[in-house]
Protein backbone atom coordinates (compact mmCIF):
# COMPACT_ATOMS: atom_id res chain seq x y z
CA UNK A 1 0.00 0.00 0.00
CA UNK A 2 2.30 2.26 1.26
CA UNK A 3 4.56 1.59 -1.75
CA UNK A 4 1.78 2.65 -4.10
CA UNK A 5 1.32 6.45 -2.78
CA UNK A 6 3.81 8.75 -4.04
CA UNK A 7 6.37 10.14 -2.00
CA UNK A 8 5.82 14.14 -0.93
CA UNK A 9 9.80 14.80 -1.31
CA UNK A 10 9.57 14.04 -4.95
CA UNK A 11 5.65 15.29 -5.59
CA UNK A 12 2.46 17.51 -4.75
CA UNK A 13 -1.21 16.93 -5.90
CA UNK A 14 -2.41 20.31 -7.40
CA UNK A 15 -6.42 19.63 -8.23
CA UNK A 16 -6.15 16.22 -9.09
CA UNK A 17 -2.78 15.82 -11.04
CA UNK A 18 0.94 14.79 -9.57
CA UNK A 19 3.86 17.79 -10.12
CA UNK A 20 7.34 17.86 -9.11
CA UNK A 21 8.42 19.71 -6.22
CA UNK A 22 10.35 21.86 -8.12
CA UNK A 23 7.21 24.10 -8.79
CA UNK A 24 4.69 25.23 -6.53
CA UNK A 25 0.64 24.99 -6.05
CA UNK A 26 0.49 28.60 -6.33
CA UNK A 27 2.73 28.97 -9.56
CA UNK A 28 0.99 26.50 -10.99
CA UNK A 29 -2.71 28.16 -9.98
CA UNK A 30 -1.42 31.42 -11.80
CA UNK A 31 -1.04 29.77 -14.89
CA UNK A 32 -4.62 29.95 -15.39
CA UNK A 33 -3.96 33.73 -16.19
CA UNK A 34 -0.91 32.94 -17.85
CA UNK A 35 -1.38 36.04 -21.05
CA UNK A 36 -1.46 34.11 -23.79
CA UNK A 37 0.15 35.69 -27.31
CA UNK A 38 -1.62 34.93 -30.79
CA UNK A 39 1.86 32.87 -32.27
CA UNK A 40 2.52 31.07 -29.25
CA UNK A 41 3.18 27.11 -29.34
CA UNK A 42 2.96 25.07 -26.66
CA UNK A 43 4.15 21.35 -27.20
CA UNK A 44 2.11 19.25 -24.75
CA UNK A 45 2.57 16.01 -23.95
CA UNK A 46 2.65 13.22 -20.85
CA UNK A 47 5.86 12.61 -19.69
CA UNK A 48 8.25 10.11 -22.29
CA UNK A 49 6.02 9.97 -25.07
CA UNK A 50 8.52 12.80 -26.97
CA UNK A 51 8.76 16.31 -26.28
CA UNK A 52 12.08 16.91 -25.97
CA UNK A 53 12.17 15.24 -29.80
CA UNK A 54 9.49 17.87 -30.52
CA UNK A 55 11.24 20.39 -29.17
CA UNK A 56 14.26 19.95 -31.09
CA UNK A 57 12.00 19.68 -34.46
CA UNK A 58 10.25 22.80 -33.36
CA UNK A 59 13.73 24.70 -33.09
CA UNK A 60 14.97 23.70 -36.24
CA UNK A 61 11.68 24.42 -38.01
CA UNK A 62 11.55 27.61 -36.45
CA UNK A 63 15.14 28.44 -37.67
CA UNK A 64 15.19 26.89 -41.07
CA UNK A 65 17.05 24.07 -40.18
CA UNK A 66 20.13 25.93 -39.14
CA UNK A 67 19.33 26.88 -35.69
CA UNK A 68 21.71 30.21 -36.06
CA UNK A 69 21.48 32.12 -33.26
CA UNK A 70 19.88 29.11 -30.71
CA UNK A 71 22.72 26.34 -31.33
CA UNK A 72 24.43 27.39 -28.46
CA UNK A 73 21.41 27.51 -26.42
CA UNK A 74 20.26 24.44 -24.03
CA UNK A 75 16.52 23.03 -25.01
CA UNK A 76 15.00 23.98 -21.98
CA UNK A 77 15.95 27.60 -22.66
CA UNK A 78 14.69 27.51 -26.23
CA UNK A 79 11.32 25.93 -25.21
CA UNK A 80 11.07 26.11 -21.78
CA UNK A 81 9.11 24.28 -19.44
CA UNK A 82 5.37 26.40 -18.41
CA UNK A 83 4.86 24.96 -15.16
CA UNK A 84 8.92 24.37 -13.92
CA UNK A 85 10.22 27.64 -14.32
CA UNK A 86 13.88 26.93 -12.52
CA UNK A 87 15.32 28.87 -14.08
CA UNK A 88 13.12 31.91 -13.10
CA UNK A 89 13.05 33.33 -16.61
CA UNK A 90 10.94 36.51 -17.88
CA UNK A 91 8.16 34.26 -19.65
CA UNK A 92 6.37 37.67 -20.44
CA UNK A 93 9.51 38.81 -22.87
CA UNK A 94 10.78 35.71 -24.42
CA UNK A 95 11.22 36.41 -28.56
CA UNK A 96 8.52 35.93 -30.67
CA UNK A 97 7.12 32.83 -31.19
CA UNK A 98 7.47 31.53 -28.30
CA UNK A 99 7.24 28.17 -27.45
CA UNK A 100 6.89 26.29 -24.14
CA UNK A 101 6.66 22.71 -23.45
CA UNK A 102 4.32 21.15 -21.09
CA UNK A 103 2.61 18.46 -19.00
CA UNK A 104 0.14 20.02 -18.00
CA UNK A 105 -3.78 18.35 -18.52
CA UNK A 106 -6.15 20.28 -20.45
CA UNK A 107 -8.19 21.61 -17.39
CA UNK A 108 -5.07 22.96 -15.47
CA UNK A 109 -3.90 25.14 -18.45
CA UNK A 110 -3.64 29.19 -19.54
CA UNK A 111 -7.49 30.15 -20.07
CA UNK A 112 -6.89 31.52 -23.16
CA UNK A 113 -5.11 28.82 -24.18
CA UNK A 114 -8.24 26.94 -24.21
CA UNK A 115 -10.30 30.10 -25.69
CA UNK A 116 -8.22 29.00 -29.41
CA UNK A 117 -5.57 31.49 -28.48
CA UNK A 118 -2.41 30.28 -29.80
CA UNK A 119 -1.36 26.92 -30.64
CA UNK A 120 -0.96 23.47 -29.26
CA UNK A 121 1.21 20.44 -30.58
CA UNK A 122 -0.21 17.25 -28.72
CA UNK A 123 2.35 14.40 -28.80
CA UNK A 124 1.03 10.99 -27.42
CA UNK A 125 2.97 7.86 -28.07
CA UNK A 126 2.06 3.73 -27.44
CA UNK A 127 1.63 3.59 -23.37
CA UNK A 128 3.83 0.35 -23.05
CA UNK A 129 6.64 2.62 -23.97
CA UNK A 130 5.55 5.36 -22.35
CA UNK A 131 5.78 2.98 -19.51
CA UNK A 132 9.35 1.26 -19.96
CA UNK A 133 11.12 4.29 -20.82
CA UNK A 134 9.75 6.32 -17.93
CA UNK A 135 10.48 2.94 -15.73
CA UNK A 136 14.42 3.97 -17.26
CA UNK A 137 13.93 7.38 -16.90
CA UNK A 138 13.44 7.16 -13.42
CA UNK A 139 16.60 6.27 -12.53
CA UNK A 140 18.52 8.69 -14.14
CA UNK A 141 16.83 11.55 -13.48
CA UNK A 142 17.47 12.83 -9.85
CA UNK A 143 14.21 14.75 -9.32
CA UNK A 144 11.79 11.50 -9.51
CA UNK A 145 10.94 8.99 -7.23
CA UNK A 146 13.26 5.46 -6.98
CA UNK A 147 11.13 2.76 -7.80
CA UNK A 148 13.56 0.07 -8.93
CA UNK A 149 11.18 -3.10 -9.09
CA UNK A 150 8.90 -3.00 -12.54
CA UNK A 151 6.18 -4.25 -11.29
CA UNK A 152 5.89 -1.55 -8.29
CA UNK A 153 6.26 1.22 -10.87
CA UNK A 154 3.75 -0.69 -13.41
CA UNK A 155 1.22 -0.72 -10.67
CA UNK A 156 1.92 2.98 -9.75
CA UNK A 157 1.97 4.11 -13.43
CA UNK A 158 -1.47 2.26 -14.08
CA UNK A 159 -2.83 3.67 -10.82
CA UNK A 160 -1.97 7.30 -11.54
CA UNK A 161 0.70 7.76 -8.91
CA UNK A 162 3.23 9.13 -10.70
CA UNK A 163 4.49 12.35 -11.67
CA UNK A 164 2.12 13.54 -14.26
CA UNK A 165 -0.96 11.15 -12.60
CA UNK A 166 -2.80 8.95 -15.57
CA UNK A 167 -1.88 8.29 -18.55
CA UNK A 168 -5.02 7.95 -19.35
CA UNK A 169 -6.94 10.66 -18.27
CA UNK A 170 -3.79 13.06 -19.88
CA UNK A 171 -4.45 11.41 -23.36
CA UNK A 172 -8.39 11.26 -23.24
CA UNK A 173 -8.76 15.21 -21.30
CA UNK A 174 -6.73 16.69 -24.17
CA UNK A 175 -8.50 14.35 -27.06
CA UNK A 176 -12.07 15.45 -25.20
CA UNK A 177 -11.51 18.61 -25.37
CA UNK A 178 -9.72 19.06 -28.99
CA UNK A 179 -12.79 21.69 -29.53
CA UNK A 180 -11.41 24.44 -26.90
CA UNK A 181 -7.80 23.92 -28.41
CA UNK A 182 -6.21 25.03 -31.61
CA UNK A 183 -4.40 22.09 -31.91
CA UNK A 184 -2.38 19.39 -34.00
CA UNK A 185 -2.53 15.76 -32.82
CA UNK A 186 0.67 13.78 -33.68
CA UNK A 187 2.31 10.20 -32.67
CA UNK A 188 5.52 9.19 -31.90
CA UNK A 189 5.27 6.55 -34.02
CA UNK A 190 3.77 8.56 -36.82
CA UNK A 191 6.97 10.28 -36.65
CA UNK A 192 9.40 7.82 -36.27
CA UNK A 193 7.71 6.28 -39.36
CA UNK A 194 7.23 9.21 -41.69
CA UNK A 195 9.34 12.70 -39.70
CA UNK A 196 8.93 14.18 -43.48
CA UNK A 197 5.04 14.23 -43.24
CA UNK A 198 5.47 15.08 -39.55
CA UNK A 199 7.83 18.02 -40.39
CA UNK A 200 5.64 19.64 -43.29
CA UNK A 201 2.45 18.78 -40.94
CA UNK A 202 3.96 21.11 -38.02
CA UNK A 203 4.95 23.90 -40.86
CA UNK A 204 1.21 23.45 -41.83
CA UNK A 205 0.13 23.66 -38.45
CA UNK A 206 1.80 26.94 -37.63
CA UNK A 207 2.16 28.46 -41.11
CA UNK A 208 5.62 28.40 -41.82
CA UNK A 209 7.22 28.29 -44.95
CA UNK A 210 10.25 26.24 -45.23
CA UNK A 211 12.06 25.09 -49.10
CA UNK A 212 13.04 21.72 -49.82
CA UNK A 213 16.58 21.89 -48.59
CA UNK A 214 15.64 23.46 -45.32
CA UNK A 215 12.88 20.67 -45.00
CA UNK A 216 15.80 18.32 -45.42
CA UNK A 217 17.88 19.74 -42.79
CA UNK A 218 15.33 19.72 -40.15
CA UNK A 219 14.54 16.05 -40.90
CA UNK A 220 18.24 15.24 -41.00
CA UNK A 221 19.02 17.04 -37.46
CA UNK A 222 15.60 15.64 -35.91
CA UNK A 223 16.72 11.55 -36.64
CA UNK A 224 17.54 9.83 -33.34
CA UNK A 225 21.06 8.93 -34.53
CA UNK A 226 21.76 12.81 -35.14
CA UNK A 227 20.07 14.26 -31.57
CA UNK A 228 22.12 11.32 -29.92
CA UNK A 229 25.06 13.29 -31.46
CA UNK A 230 24.16 16.69 -30.43
CA UNK A 231 24.79 17.35 -26.81
CA UNK A 232 22.24 20.48 -26.35
CA UNK A 233 19.64 18.32 -28.06
CA UNK A 234 20.20 15.36 -26.11
CA UNK A 235 20.24 17.05 -23.32
CA UNK A 236 23.65 16.22 -22.40
CA UNK A 237 24.68 19.34 -19.68
CA UNK A 238 21.84 18.74 -17.64
CA UNK A 239 23.29 20.16 -14.61
CA UNK A 240 24.33 17.18 -11.81
CA UNK A 241 20.89 18.38 -9.15
CA UNK A 242 18.90 17.28 -11.79
CA UNK A 243 20.23 13.77 -13.86
CA UNK A 244 22.28 11.45 -12.02
CA UNK A 245 25.65 10.82 -14.63
CA UNK A 246 25.80 6.96 -15.69
CA UNK A 247 22.49 6.57 -15.32
CA UNK A 248 21.22 6.69 -18.21
CA UNK A 249 20.67 9.38 -21.10
CA UNK A 250 17.58 10.92 -22.41
CA UNK A 251 17.79 9.75 -26.05
CA UNK A 252 17.98 6.22 -24.66
CA UNK A 253 16.56 4.07 -27.56
CA UNK A 254 14.10 5.82 -29.29
CA UNK A 255 12.54 2.71 -30.86
CA UNK A 256 8.66 1.20 -31.33
CA UNK A 257 8.06 -1.93 -29.29
CA UNK A 258 11.14 -2.06 -26.17
CA UNK A 259 8.54 -2.43 -24.01
CA UNK A 260 8.85 -5.69 -24.62
CA UNK A 261 12.35 -6.06 -23.49
CA UNK A 262 11.64 -5.09 -20.34
CA UNK A 263 7.79 -6.17 -19.73
CA UNK A 264 7.26 -10.22 -19.40
CA UNK A 265 4.05 -11.57 -20.58
CA UNK A 266 1.85 -11.85 -17.70
CA UNK A 267 3.17 -7.80 -17.05
CA UNK A 268 1.82 -7.06 -20.70
CA UNK A 269 -1.44 -8.94 -20.02
CA UNK A 270 -1.98 -7.24 -16.22
CA UNK A 271 -1.63 -4.14 -18.24
CA UNK A 272 -4.24 -4.64 -21.06
CA UNK A 273 -6.28 -5.78 -18.19
CA UNK A 274 -6.28 -1.90 -16.94
CA UNK A 275 -6.21 -0.10 -20.16
CA UNK A 276 -7.01 -2.30 -23.11
CA UNK A 277 -10.93 -1.13 -23.31
CA UNK A 278 -10.44 2.32 -21.61
CA UNK A 279 -7.64 2.13 -25.23
CA UNK A 280 -10.00 1.74 -27.65
CA UNK A 281 -12.34 3.97 -26.47
CA UNK A 282 -9.07 7.01 -28.26
CA UNK A 283 -9.60 7.70 -31.23
CA UNK A 284 -5.73 6.80 -31.77
CA UNK A 285 -4.42 3.57 -33.42
CA UNK A 286 -1.22 3.12 -31.23
CA UNK A 287 1.43 1.17 -33.00
CA UNK A 288 2.95 -1.29 -30.54
CA UNK A 289 5.45 -2.90 -32.57
CA UNK A 290 7.64 -2.41 -35.40
P1 LIG B 1 13.04 5.89 -25.02
O1 LIG B 1 13.27 6.00 -23.55
O2 LIG B 1 12.07 4.80 -25.37
O3 LIG B 1 14.29 5.80 -25.81
P2 LIG B 1 10.26 12.74 -23.68
O4 LIG B 1 11.11 13.68 -24.47
O5 LIG B 1 8.82 13.05 -23.80
O6 LIG B 1 10.74 12.60 -22.30
O7 LIG B 1 10.40 11.32 -24.40
C1 LIG B 1 11.63 10.63 -24.37
C2 LIG B 1 11.59 9.49 -25.36
O8 LIG B 1 11.65 10.01 -26.70
C3 LIG B 1 12.80 8.57 -25.20
O9 LIG B 1 12.31 7.25 -25.49
C4 LIG B 1 13.72 9.12 -26.28
O10 LIG B 1 14.73 8.23 -26.68
C5 LIG B 1 12.73 9.40 -27.39
N1 LIG B 1 13.27 10.29 -28.43
C6 LIG B 1 13.82 11.51 -28.29
N2 LIG B 1 14.25 11.98 -29.45
C7 LIG B 1 13.97 11.04 -30.38
C8 LIG B 1 14.19 10.93 -31.81
N3 LIG B 1 14.81 11.89 -32.51
N4 LIG B 1 13.76 9.81 -32.41
C9 LIG B 1 13.14 8.82 -31.72
N5 LIG B 1 12.92 8.86 -30.40
C10 LIG B 1 13.34 9.95 -29.73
Amino acid sequence: RLMMEPSKEFVFNYKGFYFAVNTTPEYVASLENFEIKDSDIFIATYPKSGTVWTQNILSLILHEGHRNGTENMETMDRIPWVEYNIKNMDYANLPLPRVFATHLPYYLTPKELRNKKGRVIYVTRNPKDVLVSYYHFSKFIRTLEKIPDFNIFMERFLAGKVLASAWFDHVSGWYNHAKDFNILFLTYEEMKKDLRSTVLKICNFIGKKLSEEEIESVVRQATFENMQKDPRANYENMPDDIAIKGKGRFLRKGTIGDWKNTMTVAQSERFDEVLKEKIQTLPIKFTWDT
